[in-house]
Parts: C-alpha cells; sequence; structure tokens
C-alpha cells in the first residue's frame, strides 16, 4: 500500500512536470496576453542577487510578441549601470497553454515560464524557474502600465510569500528613466 502511494505520488509529480504545483491561468489566451508590459515587481532570492543589484533595479519594459505557431518573442527593455540594454527571449509553447520553456544563455539552463494569472488588461503574476529545480524560483508582476493598483500589488506580495520569498526579497522598484529611449 505504502509503495503504491508513493508510486502514484511520483507518476503525479512526473506528469505535473514543468509547473511543478502551479497551474496556469484558466482558459490564457495568448492573442489577449499580447503586446506591452512593464515588469512592476520581482521577487528574487539568490545569493548573486546583491542588495547593490536590488538597489539599482528598475521597472523593465516588454514587448510580447506571439508567432502564429504559439511560441512568444520578447524584447525587454532594462536599465543597468552600463545604460538601457534591450533583449530578445524566444519563449516556446507547451502543451499547457499558459506554460512556456526558454534557453537561458546567461545559466545555460532551460527554464519554465507559468503566467499563473493575468486579466490581460491590467496585470499578470509569472512564476519561473529552472527546470527540476525548485531552488531559483523567480515571480514577477508585470502590469500594463509603471503603475499597478495597490490590491494588484499585494496579490503578488502574497502569492511570493506562499513560494516562500522572505520579505526582503520581494521587491517593487522605481520607474526606469528614459528606458527604453523616449521616441521609440
Ligand atoms: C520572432 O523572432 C523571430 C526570430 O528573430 C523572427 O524571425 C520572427 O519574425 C519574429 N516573429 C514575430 C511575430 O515577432
Amino acid at each position: 500500500m505504502r509503495i503504491t502511494l508513493v508510486t502514484v505520488a511520483t507518476a503525479m509529480v512526473c506528469l505535473m512536470g514543468v509547473y511543478g504545483d502551479v497551474q496556469p491561468q484558466r482558459d490564457f489566451d495568448l492573442q489577449r496576453f499580447a503586446g506591452k508590459w512593464y515588469r512592476v515587481g520581482l521577487a528574487y532570492d539568490s545569493p548573486g542577487f546583491t542588495a547593490l543589484y536590488r538597489d539599482k533595479l528598475r521597472v523593465s519594459m516588454g514587448i510580447l510578441n506571439p508567432q502564429t505557431n504559439g511560441n512568444v518573442n520578447l524584447t525587454m527593455w532594462t536599465q543597468r549601470s552600463s545604460g538601457c540594454r534591450s533583449k530578445f527571449y524566444t519563449y516556446e509553447k507547451t502543451a499547457i497553454p499558459g506554460a512556456f520553456t526558454y534557453f537561458s544563455t546567461r545559466h545555460n539552463k532551460v527554464k519554465d515560464i507559468t503566467v499563473v494569472e493575468t486579466n490581460y488588461n491590467e496585470y499578470a503574476l509569472v512564476l519561473k524557474h529552472k527546470k527540476m529545480d525548485r531552488e531559483y524560483t523567480q515571480v514577477a508582476l508585470y502590469g500594463r502600465s509603471q503603475k499597478v493598483k495597490n490590491d494588484v500589488i499585494q496579490k503578488f506580495r502574497d502569492f511570493a510569500t506562499s513560494r516562500g520569498f522572505p520579505k526582503d526579497a520581494i521587491l517593487t522598484p522605481p520607474p526606469a528613466e528614459n528606458c527604453p529611449p523616449a521616441g521609440r
């Protein structure tokens, strides 16, 4: 009996696969999710994420362009000490709407992206982690504008806290200055 339970539990973990115990947004609609987003919140608990970097963190802007095959192109603009940098990503679709994977050249690892919750016109809660490794999980809050409602911020804080992030790892950075540069 005991062995059977363990087997069932193991099978379930395997089935749930890429996104663990978190379900993506029900009836996820990629077309409605497309367009401009601002990353207004970030929960990131890793030794490399120093206090110095936290203080420099600013709101990033991203433009999401769905491809016809269901994959997604994403361009993100991030303010760094060296200036405003843009980065291009392609998120590959999975069998589950709202769950994507991408290959991180920085970490040389496949990562999972799950859109946990979104109302499309205001905010999105996005969970990211390395495959088969729950330690470096990251939660991001995206907003359609640089400012989101307080109850949305609270939702993000509650979710990040429920994922085990300590308070000082849950950040809502100030707006970026001229990133992407005006006129774009
Ligand atoms: C997505 O990116 C690929 C590779 O750069 C490009 O060929 C394609 O046209 C892009 N599609 C969209 C919808 O942006």
